[in-house]
């Protein structure tokens, strides 16, 4: 599969994989193509012309030719300079043929944006029954953080590494995400588990959660107890970081009584306790996994590739699952 194919095809799983529904999200690409007609020189000088089908900031093409054909790839949750090294000397030692690496956190201009993908929260709360401008306001405030904390990283590290190694890299962030996120409230829809244990049981019955538990990093509950109900359920698994610690008052008028997430910051969960809501947490290493795999599961069906699982991440096909 050409790598452009490959990034082409995974931004559109994501979209259709979107909370927001394929609709809001072309409207987003809309007004995205509408704002490029009216930059100015100094705006267009870095904007991105990715922006036009790809409404997702943290996930790009970082390094290699767009019509390299790929078929083994070297994936992992987070791909820094030493796990570039490492498909390197797979490849030279091993003969290992790793033609891409892949990088679930985002790297380089990716990782600069990644604050940009917040945005779909604060429609995934309004979803919930929570007020917009409270959304809306809450979130802008997270987004500033989060702004600020990638500001200073050495965004371009590994993507260097590749470019210099000569290997093709890319990172696949919130199509991923927006994957798992999808799965999981579908299947809490369909299941509907009536106790937190129930819930744990049903994570439990996917493979990389189980895998997860026998390296001790399973699900866990992190506030309420095993015989809680779940009441009305909410899988907070996309939307490029965590949101707004202090949503929880608001999610608890709203209605929503367990928040399914993959990792919870103190003071966001001190704010939940005092919320009174459940709070369950699936796994970090093991969400982003399940996600990546059955984003892989779709971009599979035209053409089977081949997959080097480092940095936490292992395929896992469908049939297997
Ligand atoms: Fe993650």
């Amino acid at each position: 599969m050409k790598l452009e194919n490959f990034y082409k095809k995974a931004v559109a799983v994501g979209i259709a994989r979107d909370p927001r529904g394929p609709e809001a999200v072309q409207r987003i690409l809309d007004e995205e193509r509408a704002r490029s007609g009216k930059l100015t020189d100094d705006e267009r000088a870095v904007w991105e012309p990715d922006r036009l089908f790809n409404p997702y900031a943290d996930t790009r093409l970082l390094a290699g030719d767009p019509a390299t054909e790929v078929r083994t790839l070297i994936v992992g949750i987070d791909m820094d300079a030493a796990e570039v090294v490492l498909a390197h000397t797979l490849n030279r030692d091993r003969g290992a043929g790793i033609d891409l690496v892949v990088s679930h956190h985002p790297q380089g201009v990716a990782l600069a944006q990644l604050a940009e993908v917040m945005r779909v929260q604060s429609d995934m709360l309004v979803a919930h029954g929570v007020n917009i401008a409270v959304a809306e306001q809450l979130l802008d405030k997270r987004i500033s953080e989060v702004e600020r904390r990638v500001l200073p990283a050495n965004h371009n590290r590994a993507v260097d590494a590749a470019r210099l190694l000569g290997l093709p890299m890319m990172c696949l962030h919130t199509p991923a995400d927006n994957c798992v996120n999808t799965h999981l409230a579908g299947l809490f829809e369909k299941d509907k588990p009536s106790r937190l244990k129930d819930l744990v049981d049903l994570l439990k019955g996917i493979s990389e959660y189980r895998a997860a538990a026998g390296r001790m990093a399973g699900p866990k509950i992190v506030n309420g107890s095993e015989n809680a109900h779940c009441g009305r359920v909410s899988v907070e698994m996309t939307g490029g970081t965590e949101g707004a610690k202090t949503i929880y008052e608001s999610y608890a008028v709203s209605g929503v009584s367990t928040i399914v997430s993959m990792h919870i910051s103190e003071e966001a969960l001190e704010n939940a306790k005092k919320a009174h809501l459940n709070v369950v947490l699936a796994g970090h290493i093991s969400s982003d996994t399940l996600g990546l795999n059955l984003l892989f599961d779709e971009l599979e069906r035209e053409e089977r590739l081949e997959f080097v699982g480092v940095s936490g991440f292992a395929r896992t096909r469908a049939a297997d699952r």
